[in-house]
């Protein structure tokens, strides 16, 4: 089956090489027969508890769409050995008012680019100790540790180098994989 995969970026730079990265899972993901779409996080007001009483426009959209999708993909960038602070609070805006976390359930994959060697592997292990508190099952294997090299992604996701489009494009079969079991527990 084909699922409908919403995606993050975990970066809200107008030159970000997380952006590339998401864009060429874009270009990748029907070869893997899932379709990916862009959950966006730039426009959320910053949360705070007194949002749980009455929840401000945009953090409701965004948790709807999160629950509507069969899975997301998060794609992030590691500021200082971490998430960056516009991720987190995405997280943290989906997962509240508290008993009503968009991600229960909800399975998970991780990747992230990085200038550096890396790969932003920190910044996912802080992620996945998220998602393991927030119930949303990711992607163990592979990991999608990318170190982004001078033209190795243009800006529209097309990946240079053949090896590296092969790996994402494995990375993404095996998600589809990952979707499909939990698609079959979550009925
Ligand atoms: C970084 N960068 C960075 N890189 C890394 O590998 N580990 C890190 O801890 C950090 N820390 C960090 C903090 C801050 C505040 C910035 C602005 C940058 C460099 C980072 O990999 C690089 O800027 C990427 O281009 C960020 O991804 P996007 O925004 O281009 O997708």
């Amino acid at each position: 089956a084909t699922y409908n995969i919403g995606f993050i970026v975990g970066s809200v730079s107008s030159t970000s090489i997380n952006r590339r990265l998401a864009n060429a899972l874009v270009k990748l993901a029907p070869q893997a027969d899932l379709t990916l779409t862009e959950i966006p996080i730039a426009n959320l007001p910053f949360y705070s508890a007194d949002h749980d009483g009455g929840i401000p426009a945009a953090a409701a959209e965004f948790k709807q769409a999160v629950e509507a999708a069969d899975g997301i993909i998060i794609v992030t960038p590691e500021y200082n050995r971490s998430v960056p602070g516009v991720l987190k609070n995405a997280l943290d805006t989906a997962s509240r008012p508290w008993g009503q976390n968009s991600f229960a359930g909800k399975p998970t994959a991780v990747a992230g680019a990085s200038i550096g060697q890396i790969g932003t592997a920190l910044a996912q292990q802080h992620l996945r100790s998220i998602l393991a508190f927030l119930d949303a099952p990711d992607l163990q294997q592979p990991e999608v540790y990318l170190q982004m090299t001078e033209g190795l992604i243009s800006e529209d996701g097309e990946v240079s180098n053949e090896s590296t489009a092969e790996f994402l494009l494995g990375w993404l079969r095996t998600a589809h994989a990952h979707f499909e079991l939990h698609a079959k527990r979550n009925g």
